[in-house]
């Protein structure tokens, strides 16, 4: 598929979303948002990818809701367009292990969207915001939960109330970001990091994504549950089979993700 505001592209079983509005540092507008969306549909459906890369410019991961798209939107509007969840949600929605590489601002909604993501690895140079209530609203895609759960109430507070802007390296330190890497590093390390994971069994790797995921979601006793149930439906696939017999047999794995 051909698309207007993102830029795609392949390295290996790794596939690579880049968002592409520099004019308007990657605002997110209902474009970018619906490409976006198909975009992950497309490598979600595609057996030849194992992870997804979500990337922006080196300024800009991206700058938020596009706010003069938005601006003149009335309450039936976005009630009934769904806005959010038709569209930005998707990548969150995304079965395959999702890194977001940042670089420069990921702001109000780009740093909603990079927080819908697995993992997230930040250039020096990176800087998180949730500033919505200095234009009137609140943080809607996700910000005031996936922050608060990450960093806890106080920072989150903080962020939400204040717009206060976090460094890479702030973010590393309260969870939020795994690896803070040189300025420019940010998306060759990802790819690296995807590259790492993709080498594993996909539907294991799937699995593990599942069950982390449910940490979130649940107390512990039933993530607990899950992550049993779910650590047992490995012993059904063939990968687990092999992975173990290539330890035994002092030789590299070849996963069939099957
Ligand atoms: C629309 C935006 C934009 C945005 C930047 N631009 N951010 N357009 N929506 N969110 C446009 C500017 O209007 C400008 O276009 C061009 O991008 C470059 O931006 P500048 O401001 O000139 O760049 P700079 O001085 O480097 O400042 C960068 C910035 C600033 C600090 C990131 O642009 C900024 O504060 N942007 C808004 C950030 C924000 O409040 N995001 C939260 C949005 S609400 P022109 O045509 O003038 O050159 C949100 C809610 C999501 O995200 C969830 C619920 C809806």
């Amino acid at each position: 598929m051909s698309y207007q505001t993102i830029l795609t592209a392949r390295d290996g079983t790794v596939g690579i979303i880049t968002l592409n509005r520099p004019e308007a540092l990657n605002a997110l507008n209902a474009r970018i948002t619906t490409e976006l969306g198909q975009a992950v549909d497309e490598m979600e459906q595609d057996d030849g990818i194992n992870v997804l890369v979500l990337t922006g410019s080196d300024k800009a991961f991206a700058a938020g809701a596009d706010i003069k798209e938005i601006r003149d939107k009335s309450f039936i509007d976005v009630f009934d367009e769904q806005f959010i969840t038709a569209t930005w949600e998707r990548i969150a929605r995304c079965r395959k292990p999702t890194i977001a590489a940042v670089s420069g601002h990921a702001i109000g909604g780009g740093f909603e969207l990079a927080m819908m993501c697995d993992i997230i690895i930040a250039a020096e140079c990176a800087r998180f915001a949730l500033p919505e209530t200095k234009i009137g609203i609140i943080p809607g895609a996700g910000g005031t939960q996936r922050l608060t759960r990450v960093a806890g109430k106080a920072l989150a507070m903080d962020m939400i109330l204040t717009g206060r802007r976090l460094t890479a390296e702030e973010a590393r330190a309260c969870g939020l970001v795994s690896r803070v890497v040189p300025d420019g590093q940010h998306l060759p390390v990802a790819i690296e990091v995807a590259q790492e994971i993709a080498h594993s069994s996909r539907p294991i790797v799937m699995i593990a994504k599942e069950a982390v995921n449910k940490a979130y979601e649940t107390h512990l006793a039933e993530g607990i549950h899950l992550e049993r149930r779910l650590l047992y439906s490995t012993f059904a696939v063939e990968d687990r089979r092999e992975g173990m017999t290539a330890f035994s047999e002092k030789r590299k794995p070849e996963f069939r993700n099957r």
